[in-house]
């Protein structure tokens, strides 16, 4: 955006409800979820942290989903309740470039974490004899810092194209937070060189990380079902149970929101999807591996 006197500083976010007696609602469910989202996810990150059995690539790739998961609704769920609070709809330019800025790439950096925990998977089920070597501290290490530069440099480059495109008219984003496809569609300047930019970001970056997972199931499939006793089949799938729970989630929602055309489908969908992959699924992540699963369930009991 070219911020000359002309243009005001702040963008208005239509997304939020207007109707009085639902302001305290929305502000009770956002409030209750952003809690439950934080504390769901410091636990897990500290039962990992204190029980020595959980110092593995699962478990501390799992701690990046639950820091990701923290960060990603810090960067929208405390705006929205201030906002819901004041009564007031807007949001600086600033802030809408910040907030676009880490969405995007915190958002990614998860799409590639659990491909990588996929993989992971893989190589605990299909490889056991080989594990300690594929999945050595080294390369976790490299794997995640490769992760989040790429991801952040990438939603740098989107961010940064985005907030030089003229905005003539419309301050108005219908939608309840700064995101990327919706905005794109406030702008009435060309915005195809944006467009081919998300597609290609976003097409990389998601499909790369989409045909890692369907990759390494397929294996873990296989394998599985080449294990004779139903008890050593039923302990090869509890542990990627979560994990495939997780990726459908995930999947299911950020792929219909990114990779379709511009309008094809209402902003009242978009938000819908954007609410359960902003809002609900950081706080569905931390009770999906910890329910079902026996060493956290130990470690919590101790
Ligand atoms: C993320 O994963 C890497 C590699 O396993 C690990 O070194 C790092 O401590 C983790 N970071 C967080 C915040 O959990």
């Amino acid at each position: 955006m070219n911020i000359n006197q002309t243009s005001p500083k702040r963008f208005i976010l239509l997304g939020l409800s207007n109707v009085p007696y639902l302001q305290s609602i929305f502000f009770l469910v956002f409030f209750i979820m952003y809690i439950m989202t934080l504390s769901g996810n410091l636990l897990l990150i500290t039962l990992v942290r204190i029980n020595p059995k959980l110092q593995t690539p699962m478990y501390i790739f799992l701690c990046n989903l639950s820091t990701i998961d923290i960060c990603f609704s810090s960067t929208v769920v405390p705006k929205i309740l201030i906002n819901t609070l004041i009564m007031d709809k807007s949001i600086s330019v600033l802030e809408c470039a910040l907030q676009m800025y880490f969405h995007l790439a915190l958002g990614s950096t998860e799409c590639i974490i659990i491909a990588i925990m996929a993989y992971d998977r893989f190589a605990a089920i299909c490889r056991p004899l080989h594990y300690n070597t594929i999945m050595n501290k080294k390369i976790c290490v490299s794997l995640a810092v490769g992760t989040w530069s790429v991801c952040f440099i990438n939603s740098a480059i989107h961010v940064a194209l985005i907030f030089q495109l003229p905005n003539c008219n419309s301050y108005h984003v219908h939608h309840f937070l700064c995101e990327l496809p919706p905005f794109l569609r406030t702008l009435c300047s060309e915005t195809l060189v944006n467009e081919i930019a998300m597609y290609i970001g976003a097409g990389f970056i998601g499909m790369c990380s989409f045909f890692l997972i369907l990759i390494s199931y397929v294996h873990i499939i296989v394998t599985i079902l080449k294990i004779r006793s139903s008890q050593g089949r039923h302990k090869a799938f509890s542990t990627c149970g979560s994990h495939l729970t997780v990726v459908v989630l995930y999947y299911g929602t950020i792929l219909f929101v990114y990779l379709r055309p511009r309008s094809s489908i209402t902003s009242e969908t978009d938000k819908t999807f954007s609410i359960l992959y902003t809002v609900v699924t950081p706080m569905l992540n931390p009770i999906i591996y910890g329910i079902k699963n026996k060493d956290v369930k130990d470690t919590i009991r101790r």
